[in-house]
């Protein structure tokens, strides 16, 4: 990829609108955590806390080792986040699966937050579709209902799997034509087991979405979630933050590696056209 000179160490060059592409991982996980301290910052002074959302999987854990660095940890008013997770897997909080056991080792065990600050989903519990249930009644009690009377976060972050997934959001899955839950437990066929996920509507509620996607394993994706009008959509791509919602990638130069600078001027509006994406009004 020729470079655009617009890559100063570390400053990001936004390759189409909200597509910011850094040089190396490291670069991605600090760009992830000074947005994490400026939204914070932000929601607070507006709101007195801040709501987040964690994605799972590998990518997130260097943003937390950085945000739980000397550099940053003291830059966070930790009493006021609410940390809650976009999904989890069937997994007890203690398994090396677990995203909520990631994230405590990485980053809550190492700042001052308050451990009722911190909402985990229990998705080890044998009764999944109630511990769904008990899920939404904590997002009920501690986010404000957006004009349709969904749980607005100020902050949800996500991954990418190479098959375009987001959360456990899976291509073609019933769950991405979830139009009322919050809160779902899909079978993932590819992987055997059920997971607890956000659905589209909360993502689409929030105020900013931010995907972090690292390495050359995910350029043919990203590629074809930014350029690619497909048919179904891939979940990453039906993610549309609604009225001033904001829809970001934050991605190095490995992930980004199929992406020309000519493709400025291409995108695929990363949205969905009324409804249709998510089948006729009315079937869910
Ligand atoms: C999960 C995630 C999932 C993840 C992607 C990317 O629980 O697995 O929430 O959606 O973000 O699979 O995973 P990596 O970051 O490990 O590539």
């Amino acid at each position: 990829m020729a470079d655009t000179g617009g890559n100063r160490k570390g400053a990001p060059r936004e390759i189409l609108p909200g597509v910011k592409v850094y040089a190396k991982p490291a670069e991605v996980a600090r760009g992830a955590a000074r947005l994490f301290v400026d939204c914070a910052w932000q929601s607070i002074a507006k709101h007195g806390h801040f709501m987040v959302a964690l994605s799972g999987g590998s990518t997130p854990q260097m943003m937390f080792q950085v945000l739980a660095s000397a550099e940053f940890r003291g830059q966070v008013d930790w009493a006021k986040v609410h940390v809650f997770w976009g999904d989890e897997r069937a997994v007890p909080p203690t398994d090396p699966q677990s995203n909520y056991g990631m994230a405590r080792r990485e980053l809550l065990i190492r700042v001052p937050i308050p451990e009722g600050n911190v909402h985990r989903m229990e998705a080890e519990k044998p009764n999944m579709g109630r511990a769904a249930h008990e899920y939404e009644e904590v997002l009920r009690k501690h986010l404000e209902l957006d004009d349709r009377g969904f749980p607005c976060f100020h902050l949800i972050f996500l991954g990418m799997g190479p098959d375009g997934h987001t959360a456990s959001l899976f291509p073609g899955a019933r769950v991405t034509r979830q139009t009322s839950r919050w809160v779902s437990t899909p079978m993932v066929v590819k992987l055997n087991a059920r997971r607890m996920t956000l659905t589209l509507p909360v993502l689409d509620a929030a105020l900013r979405v931010v995907f972090l996607v690292v390495g050359p394993e995910k350029a043919d994706i990203l590629r074809a979630v930014l350029l690619e009008k497909a048919d179904p959509p891939y979940p990453t791509q039906l993610v549309q933050p609604r009225g001033n919602g904001q829809k970001i990638f934050l991605v190095d130069e490995a992930a980004a590696a199929k992406l020309e600078p000519s493709d400025s001027r291409k995108g695929v509006p990363q949205g969905k056209p009324a409804a249709t994406m998510r089948g006729k009004p009315g079937k869910s």
